[in-house]
């Protein structure tokens, strides 16, 4: 089944190199699929090495006029992408949901997200101030100027297909970068439609390009843009061990790199807790996007005097969520993304079972008149946890709690740091000192006090640890895209 959207050439059905939106170069098609029924409803390019190196031909080209225009107009024209966003929100959002799955509600939510970024690095384009350095001797002028890396190559994942384009190309942007992307070959249907949507703002041709390409072929688009010393810098939201294949890859010609990798966070109740903020800190944050996001609390440890308290209240809130896709209103939980991504989640749940966990809530596929496809799992609740279980080794990524009981502070701190990774973690307490000191041991970019919704246009996201480097959003996001440039004059005496 199409999708009928107000505005039909939303969906272009091809990709943007320099000024003209075309096939693959051997006109071979990539299919996109609906992850309720896993039935074909679109296709785009399946792109190759000759898209890949034209979009850096463009892109490269581009870049001397692009650096050249004043910040303020590059600003105008970010303002207008967001306006143009914010208009055509009800097409963005179904595109979202349809490709993605996610419900429609949180499509809409998605496109509002997705915009405020552009808006937020529109606004930070024109404070991209350097600096003046007293000079430690006489006759001497010391300055310290910003200016954007040059080429950029965007891969983004397919969770928030609309959010990830928006907040690394707004910054690049912003910057005075030109952009190479390749968006993931489940959902490349919004990303292209948010270039299109860039292009009416005003961005000239060339400076940004969007290449769709298959999994099989995705190596061969993206090794173009790492041998290619003209990219000056990758910037990559996806799984560990692709960041470090990037990092691996690009350093024959060292480009910068911001890494936005897996996490494995942890959500920590101790028993000072508000409990029912705590439950609905949790449900916000494990429950978005049907769990399938990098800060999704992973493991969850609560401290034994509240562990039952804290259970009972949790199963029942997740036995109630609506699992549906997302055209059906009340949908709370879509499908997951594809066959890969349930199997996962059955696998994680099997183990955890033969080693000892046990289900409170969920823990099986579903399939209903509703429910009528093969990607839908039921929100779980595993109670019995511990940290040899593969839930709570890697990113689960699906709508599954495992909750581990915990006696001490000192314990939870040691538990919640094994783990190479560190994106974010979570805790609930109203202890003052103790809400300082947990804070400082949580080793993790991002830490969630008494909170479950952490993202915000304004706030550094971004991990340490096998999570990766570089910060996205906020003053960093912008800087990340920039290089400082030293420039002493001398002679002034
Ligand atoms: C992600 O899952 O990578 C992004 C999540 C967010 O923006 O909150």
């Amino acid at each position: 089944m199409t999708l009928t959207l107000e505005r039909q050439d939303l969906m272009p059905g091809t990709q943007l190199i320099g000024a003209d939106w075309r096939e693959a170069s051997d006109e071979r098609r990539l299919d996109v699929t609906d992850p309720a029924t896993d039935a074909v409803f679109a296709s785009v390019p399946d792109g190759t090495a000759a898209d890949a190196r034209a979009a850096v031909d463009a892109a490269h080209a581009a870049f001397p006029a692009w650096r050249a225009v004043p910040a303020k107009q590059r600003a105008a024209i970010l303002k207008r992408w967001n306006d143009l966003m914010v208009a055509h929100q009800e097409d963005l959002g179904r595109l979202i949901s349809r490709e993605q799955g996610k419900p429609l509600a949180e499509g809409r939510g998605e496109v509002a997200y997705a915009a405020s970024y552009v808006e937020w690095f529109a606004e930070e384009a024109t404070r991209a101030n350097g600096e003046v350095i007293p000079a430690p001797v006489n006759g001497r002028r010391m300055l310290a100027l910003k200016e954007p890396v040059g080429v950029v190559a965007a891969i983004t994942p397919w969770n928030f297909p609309a959010a990830m384009i928006a907040r690394k190309i707004a910054p690049a942007l912003a910057a005075g970068c030109t952009v190479v992307c390749k968006p993931a070959e489940d959902t490349p249907l919004t990303s292209l439609a948010l270039v299109k949507l860039a292009q009416e703002a005003g961005v000239p041709a060339g400076v940004l390009n969007i290449v769709t390409a298959s999994r099989e072929r995705t190596p061969e688009v993206v090794d173009v843009w790492l041998a290619d010393a003209r990219v000056r810098k990758i910037t990559f939201t996806g799984s560990t061990p692709v960041g470090k294949h990037l990092a691996r890859a690009s350093a024959d010609t060292l480009k910068k790199l911001s890494l936005e990798l897996g996490g494995n966070a942890p959500f920590i109740v101790f028993d000072d807790a508000d409990l029912d903020a705590a439950v609905e800190g949790l449900m916000a944050a494990k429950f978005r996007n049907g769990g399938q996001t990098c800060v999704c609390p992973n493991r969850v440890f609560v401290q034994a005097k509240v562990h039952d308290a804290f259970v009972d209240k949790l199963a029942t809130r997740v036995g109630a969520l609506q699992v549906g896709p997302a055209t059906e209103p009340g949908s709370q939980i879509g499908p997951m993304i594809n066959a890969r991504a349930i199997e996962k989640i059955e696998r994680h749940v099997q183990d955890a079972l033969a080693r000892g966990a046990r289900i409170v809530v969920g823990g099986q596929r579903l399939r209903s008149a509703r429910c009528d496809g093969p990607n839908y799992y039921a929100p779980t609740v595993l109670v019995n946890a511990d940290a040899r279980m593969a839930c709570s080794c890697e990113e689960t990524f699906g709508p599954v709690v495992p909750v581990t009981r915990f006696d001490s502070e000192a314990e939870v701190i040691a538990a919640a740091n094994d783990t190479p990774f560190g994106l974010a973690a979570y805790f609930y307490s109203t202890d003052v000192r103790r809400i300082w000191r947990v804070t400082q041991a949580l080793e993790s970019g991002i830490v969630g006090v008494n909170e479950g919704a952490l993202a915000a246009e304004a706030a550094p996201f971004g991990g340490v640890k096998e999570s990766g480097y570089g910060r996205e959003g906020s003053v960093h996001g912008l800087d990340d895209y920039m290089h400082t440039k030293y420039v002493c004059e001398g002679g002034l005496s």
